[in-house]
């Protein structure tokens, strides 16, 4: 049986009030950061129930800013900080660039950390192989949604602070996984800093554009101050086009009123409607794909909700997967290329044994809101068909 149709992998979701309310803003005069900014982000406190949410131009410029932060002042309490030419921050492979070229841009070392096969997410194992006292921060990415064991995570974090006397920073790149919970909690709210990225085929889109949420009030004003040049917008100025003094250098990394009134619109049909649908069509897959020749589904058993972003699996020969899936207009990719094969980083080249065990066989197919029930159907058909 052949579809028609074709089945992307990523669709843009846009709202009809999105476009009727963005170019409101756009006619309105007023088009840069200002009272729609306040509002996307007072949505987004409420909606991760903390009130340090700070909004940029893309999850990249987000990252960016807090090494920026991690490097020339410190962050949270303990205020832990690049100082030494050992230090660095350990990281996953197995992600976007965007989460380690930040790191890299801002001249700090990274150091690779295995991947988990069962998940696709950072080896905690590996990682725990891997602190010495130089480790500052530790980037997880949440493959697809699919939570990063927090609980356990934390608990590494305490040993270490027993044994060095800081706690590393955690940073959890977060772009994979808006809505997804991990022990009934959202994402982005397990006191760690987190970043979401509402880039065009996230599952909540502005345009371009995402956030930081802070685990320090200090960190909070201090970035609110670094995403646009180290000027506070709402101080009172003698002269409107004239700051005051700048004390700390910063970024053109804000968020403007036109990419916030798409967001804010977006967002009431996502976390009410599109979200669900996610969840859904995951545990469709779950549970249909498990016992399929060929095929291995990933180990999802750890408590939480996830509206995956992309479904991934491990299949043998997958490039006879991915021509049967395009024969039959299904569309599938990595994704992701592995970070750490690029020229750029080949001086940070370490062996990853569990990576590359599993990294030729995994492939993602479409989950999102788009793949209706009899999508997803013939998506399960065409994998038992075999290839
Ligand atoms: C894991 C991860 N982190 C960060 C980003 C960057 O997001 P943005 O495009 O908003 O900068 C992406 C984008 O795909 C991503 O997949």
């Amino acid at each position: 049986m052949i579809n028609n149709k074709n089945i992307p992998l990523f669709k843009v979701f846009m709202s009809d009030e999105a476009i009727k309310s963005s170019s409101e803003v756009l006619s309105s005069g007023y088009i840069t950061q200002g009272p729609i900014v306040d509002k996307f982000e007072k949505l987004l406190m409420s909606y991760f129930s903390n009130e340090q949410v700070v909004t940029t131009n893309s999850a990249t410029s987000g990252l960016h800013l807090i090494i920026h932060m991690l490097k020339e002042y410190g962050l949270g309490d303990q205020k832990v900080k690049i100082e030494d030419t050992e230090d660095h921050i350990l990281t996953t492979p197995l992600t976007c660039t965007a989460t380690n070229w930040p790191i890299l841009s801002n001249n700090v070392n990274l150091r690779w950390v295995d991947v988990d096969k069962t998940n696709c997410n950072i080896s905690l194992d590996d990682l725990e192989k891997k602190l010495n006292k130089n480790t500052k921060a530790v980037m997880v990415v949440h493959w697809g949604g699919y939570p990063v064991d927090l609980v356990r995570l934390k608990q590494i974090q305490e040993n270490f602070e027993k044994k060095y006397g800081f706690k590393f920073v955690i940073i959890e790149d977060c772009a994979h996984g808006f809505g997804s919970k991990f022990n009934n909690k959202l994402l982005g709210n397990h006191g760690n800093i987190s970043v979401f990225s509402f880039q065009a085929i996230k599952h909540m889109t502005s345009v371009d554009g995402g956030c930081v949420i802070f685990n320090s009030s200090q960190d909070y004003e201090r970035a609110k101050l670094l995403r646009w040049y180290g000027i506070d917008r709402n101080e009172n100025r003698k002269d409107f086009r004239c700051e005051e003094d700048i004390k700390e250098i910063g970024f053109k990394f804000h968020m403007n009123d036109v990419n916030a009134s798409i967001g804010i619109e977006n967002f009431h049909h996502v976390t009410n409607e599109k979200l669900e649908i996610n969840i859904e069509n995951g545990l469709y897959y779950n549970d249909k794909l498990k016992n399929v020749p060929g095929v291995q589904v990933m180990d999802y058993s750890m408590q939480s909700e996830v509206p995956f972003w992309i479904y991934t699996i491990k299949v043998k020969n997958r490039d006879g997967f991915m021509r049967h899936m395009q024969e039959k207009n299904i569309a599938t990719s990595r994704v992701h290329e592995r970070n750490d094969i690029h020229t750029v980083v080949q001086k940070y080249l370490t062996k990853l044994p569990e990576l590359d065990s599993f990294v030729d066989e995994m492939i993602c197919i479409p989950v999102g809101w788009w793949v209706t029930q009899q999508d997803r159907k013939y998506i399960v058909n065409t994998i038992k068909e075999g290839w």
